[in-house]
């Protein structure tokens, strides 16, 4: 571990001494990192900025220097701000990048290997974030990440284990497989992992800012590598790339304002829609367990799952207002034809999706000004590309976000359309969804998750857990979670979610339903009358060896 403080010690810390915010991530040293830039002064755009780089060094799997993602922040004076830094298709995609002769998609294509890699948005959009609103120099909230690089950190059982079943690519890759796999074995739990190219990389960046993005070694590494990996990055797309300031998707909830992303994520309109739908329905009534509660939010994700695929995709794709996409009485007409008792199949058959992958990571941090950042980042999949640049560090394959053929299914079994096809300069539709509760004016919640298409029903079912059936933060984050979304058919749920009499009575309405391990890894902070309340997944809590990473209440901020 890098500091000497222990998290605990320093989130008991932040506890008793007032006004220093709160951090929760997926990672614990990028936790601690995270707090020690708030104990310094840092504000939560400079606390964003050091877990962003920290992750990339030991949450290799999601974490990224080489992807992107989605900054939501609601500023200390109650503006709000979404900063898109997703990644864009190089100026030489075309829309037949990932097909065969015979026009027919190939997944591998989009999925392993330089031709799957997005240009990445990570460095420019932190870099853009701290020019805006950061508050300390930009080198030393890099600092922390070059000496977790530098002095190495254990590795912990989750990342051993993801890597012996989802980084074996990487072997392939003649980067990442000596960091990796050293002596041709994987590296194993509580190995000390150092990571010293990577380390110089972000010394470069510490010292260049985004400038060693856009031109220089670091570029040519990138660039040469996927030649020679049959991808087609050019210089110019380093040097082209711009992160966008995007207005936020917002809209009223029962009272309270929803901050959400807005495209090229579907966050902000799945949620809207869902939400809307929901709210003229007896669903609270029900209560949370009622098959019936279960079956109707299954309807309203199912359906909004569908307006997704059909009319989603780069803001610059579209011909229409996305806003029609919530139109009150287009949401309304929904409403009616949703059933309780009743499963609407979709209109053709596909294979179940592959197990989940919790791909992506999200972090949530308050600062003691009670200014809040949401921020969900991504490789998509497991270790990206599993390709490494010769900077050392993992490359995206965020091209798979686009749909290759409209009307193919992409990893996640979604299946979409013209919107979101592969076209040079777009950004690829996502399912990243960081929101930003506001109530009385002040931040209430900042939620967020990793899990492809089940990142939207996970955010939605906490926040319904939490305002809807007014659970305490720790009961709507332990609170079962299920997915629907349209195609496959079915309803997927945690084991803990469905007892005998609930799935009987989802099979008597025709509703097929399938067990699955574990949904979302939600890192969230939640106002408390005592303070914020900052809590990691619990799904994720004491997995063996692993220490897992929220910090618990600090106090109360003043806004
Ligand atoms: N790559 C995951 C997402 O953007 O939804």
């Amino acid at each position: 571990m890098l500091f000497a403080p222990t998290l605990l010690s320093l989130a008991l810390g932040l506890a008793q001494t007032s006004g220093q915010g709160a951090v929760a991530t997926s990672q614990v040293d990028a936790t601690e990192v995270g707090l020690q830039i708030l104990a310094q002064g840092g504000n939560a755009i400079d606390a964003t900025i050091a877990v962003h780089f920290a992750l990339a060094v030991t949450y290799p799997y999601a974490g990224n220097i080489g992807g992107g993602g989605f900054l939501l922040y609601r500023d200390a004076d109650g503006e709000a701000w979404f900063l898109d830094f997703r990644e864009v298709a190089p100026a030489a995609a075309t829309s037949d990048l990932y097909l065969d002769e015979a026009g027919r998609p190939v997944a591998e294509a989009s999925q392993v290997g330089w031709k799957a890699v997005g240009v990445p948005g990570a460095v420019p959009g932190m870099w853009e974030a701290h020019q805006r609103w950061g508050r300390l120099p930009w080198s030393d909230l890099l600092k922390p990440a070059e000496e977790l690089a530098r002095r190495g950190y254990r590795i912990g059982a989750r990342e051993a284990n993801r890597l012996e079943n989802y980084g074996q690519a990487m072997r392939k890759d003649p980067v990442a497989k000596d960091v990796f796999f050293p002596n041709d074995q994987a590296l194993q739990m509580d190995d000390l992992f150092r990571q010293p190219q990577l380390a110089d990389s972000i010394a470069r960046m510490r010292e260049h800012g985004v400038e060693a993005m856009r031109s220089g070694d670091l570029v040519d590494g990138m660039v040469h590598a996927s030649q020679a990996g049959g991808g087609i990055l050019q210089h110019e797309d380093f040097a082209n790339y711009q992160p966008i300031l995007r207005e936020v998707w917002s809209f009223q909830w029962d009272g309270r304002e929803v901050l959400a992303a807005p495209l090229p994520s579907s966050g902000g309109i799945f949620l809207q829609q869902v939400l809307f739908t929901l709210e003229g329905t007896p669903f609270r009534v029900w209560g949370f367990e009622d098959p019936r509660s279960i079956q109707v939010l299954g309807e309203a994700t199912s359906a909004a799952f569908r307006d997704r695929n059909a009319w989603l995709g780069d803001p610059s794709s579209l011909d229409f207002d996305p806003h029609d996409l919530v139109d009150t009485e287009y949401l309304r007409s929904r409403r009616r034809s949703l059933g309780s008792h009743t499963y609407s199949p979709p209109s053709r058959k596909l294979p179940a999706p592959p197990i989940e992958h919790l791909e992506t990571t999200h972090f949530s941090i308050v600062d003691g000004d009670g200014a809040a950042v949401s921020c969900t980042t991504t490789l998509n999949g497991a270790y990206g590309a599993k390709v490494m640049a010769p900077g050392g560090f993992v490359m995206n394959n965020e091209m798979d976000d686009f749909a290759a053929l409209p009307g193919t299914a992409n990893q996640y079994g979604l299946v979409q359309s013209k919107y979101n096809a592969v076209v040079a300069g777009y950004r690829p539709l996502s399912s990243m969804c960081p929101v930003i509760v506001v109530e009385n004016g002040k931040v209430d919640a900042v939620v967020g998750s990793p899990g492809g298409p089940t990142i939207l029903t996970s955010v939605l079912q906490v926040l319904l857990a939490r305002y809807d059936f007014h659970m305490s933060p720790k009961a709507a984050m332990a609170a079962p979670r299920f997915h629907r979304q349209d195609l496959p058919p079915l309803l997927q749920y945690e084991t803990e979610r469905l007892n005998s009499a609930q799935k009987e009575a989802l099979r008597s309405f025709g509703q097929p339903i399938e067990l699955r391990k574990r949904l979302g890894d939600v890192n969230a902070i939640f106002r408390t009358k005592s303070g914020w309340e900052a809590i990691a997944d619990p799904r994720y809590s004491g997995s063996a060896g692993e220490v897992r990473n929220s910090a618990p209440s600090g106090t109360e901020t003043q806004q």
